[in-house]
């Protein structure tokens, strides 16, 4: 048979309301696109393949990644004291928690795929969705993947290089090609994607335990000193420091969401969301403990503060001519997030465009090896980008600002669907006082910052989250296109051999 084109509107979503024209995260080679077999316009739906046990799994592995490898540091020097930096780990975990448990509640009241977008849509309709979708291509999804990159870099030169600090313009190259190699992972293959995050999951939680294992071996040994001084006293945190410090500490639990981006796999979602967030967030909670302990058990204070890389720093105290298993596992552990956090923007894309929010290219998936290419390179070339002009700290609070903006709305769309949809179906219905607490949080996190230090790095994000109502306006209420743009996107479809979704082999 012929290959049949079919552009995709928004007239796609079948009754129940779940769209039924994607098939991003089932699209591997060999099957057939979605349609094939079926009658022309029957609702497709996606394959429900993500049990508890990957549901555990996709929000252990995005989770842990580069933050608790490189954040311990940045934490102490912001607050200069273990005490308040440990409950500020500890509120972190909480705080993502009780996000998580809100967002079960959102997630499973509406099943689509997208999370944050597909709640705006619900509760405000689609100029704030489409913001979210414009912040997150343009804006989060590269931040986050450019400071994953950075820090993988920052692991793997790390023993190559002999003096301290290793070269900047070697930490960016480095990085850049991570960022390619997982592109290409993604853009070979669905299946590759998957078996990367898979295997790499696996890998940094053996990490985890080297280091728990190390650090209670020196503590059995008697090593608490470094412990036994939480310091309250000396410590140099302002309100303002603080609200940076949970930046820091909250970047190491992001991801917490993930499972939210793909809730129209998920197996039973009612039972399988809500359960995979109680397993999975306090796991993490737990091992980012442990590893604070253990860090301090092998180093000082001052050590710890001062070290570019505390795992390193650990693996060369502890493990002698093992040392070199340190920066191996932090390098494994920030690819597989890397892998995991390129992956889930592809759905964004997906669950974006098919309300036509995004420009239809990114939409697109290959014609052989069924990756969503233009999308997954959209994001890549942005973070390119950010990796040749930010830092990871720089990156860290700019991604954070932006993005709890962002989870204090999803918590603002919970509360005023309560309201407008009182007899909607919740499954999981979450106490209210929790969205309100993390709202409360959310607002401290975003407002104080400024407060404390004006920068204007935080009025440019807010100006370009509303600068997107200038695209929102003309392009999306309007249905105006610029002349050249089909020829733009036939030009990119031909050299990029890729077609639109609905597309279906007849
Ligand atoms: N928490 C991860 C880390 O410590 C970063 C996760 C990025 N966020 C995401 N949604 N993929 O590196």
């Amino acid at each position: 048979g012929g290959l049949v084109w079919r552009g995709c509107s928004a007239g796609c979503d079948t009754e129940d309301g779940t769209a039924g024209t994607l098939s991003d995260g089932n699209l591997n080679p060999g099957d057939k696109l979605e349609g094939s077999d079926a009658a022309a316009d029957d609702p497709v739906h996606l394959k429900r393949r993500v049990g508890l046990f990957s549901g555990v799994a996709l929000i252990v592995g995005t989770m842990i990644g580069s933050g608790i490898f490189v954040s311990p540091s940045g934490l102490l020097e912001r607050t200069g004291s273990v005490g308040i930096s440990f409950i500020i780990w500890m509120a972190c975990g909480l705080l993502s928690l009780l996000g998580a448990l809100a967002y079960a509640e959102l997630g499973t009241m509406n099943t689509s795929s997208g999370a944050e977008y597909a709640y705006f849509m619900d509760a405000f309709g689609g100029p704030p969705a489409f913001l979210f979708s414009w912040v997150s291509t343009l804006v989060l999804k590269p931040s986050q993947m450019a400071i994953i990159c950075l820090s993988f870099a920052k692991y793997a030169v790390e023993p190559f290089v002999s003096e301290c600090e290793p070269p900047d313009a070697l930490v960016k190259l480095v990085a850049v090609i991570s960022i390619v190699m997982i592109l290409a992972v993604n853009c070979y293959s669905v299946n590759l994607a998957t078996n990367v995050q898979n295997i790499f999951t696996a890998a940094k939680l053996v990490a985890i335990a080297i280091i728990v294992c190390g650090g209670a071996y020196k503590l059995i040994l008697g090593n608490t000193r470094h412990l036994q001084e939480p310091n309250f006293a000396s410590s140099t945190a302002t309100l303002g420091n603080i609200a940076t410090a949970f930046y820091t500490g909250l970047w190491a639990y992001d991801g917490w969401n993930n499972l939210n981006y793909v809730t129209e796999e998920i197996k039973n979602p009612s039972r399988n969301l809500p359960l995979s967030i109680i397993i999975g967030i306090p796991l993490v909670t737990l091992c980012y403990a442990l590893v604070n302990v253990s860090y301090l058990a092998v180093m000082s204070v001052s050590e710890m503060a001062d070290s570019e890389a505390v795992a390193v720093t650990f693996g060369n105290r502890l493990l002698g001519p093992m040392a070199w298993l340190m920066p191996l596992a932090v390098t494994i552990s920030t690819f597989g997030s890397a892998n995991g956090t390129l992956f889930v923007a592809g759905r964004l894309c997906f669950a974006a465009s098919r309300e036509g929010h995004l420009l239809d290219i990114l939409s697109y998936v290959h014609v052989r090896r069924f990756t969503p290419a233009p999308g997954l390179i959209f994001h890549s070339l942005i973070a390119v980008a950010m990796v040749l002009y930010g830092t990871i700290d720089s990156l860290i609070d700019f991604f954070s600002f932006t993005a709890w903006i962002f989870y204090g709305g999803a918590m603002v769309a919970l509360i005023v669907m309560r309201y407008t949809k009182p007899h909607a179906p919740r499954p999981y219905k979450v106490p209210i006082i929790i969205p309100y607490i993390v709202l409360v949080v959310s607002s401290y996190l975003v407002v104080t910052p400024i407060l404390d230090k004006p920068q204007w790095e935080y009025l440019y994000a807010t100006a370009f989250i509303l600068g997107g109502l200038l695209v929102y306006i003309p392009f999306v209420k309007w249905g105006y296109s610029l002349p050249f743009m089909d020829k733009i996107t036939v030009f990119l479809q031909m050299v990029l051999e890729v077609v639109p979704t609905s597309t279906t082999f007849e």
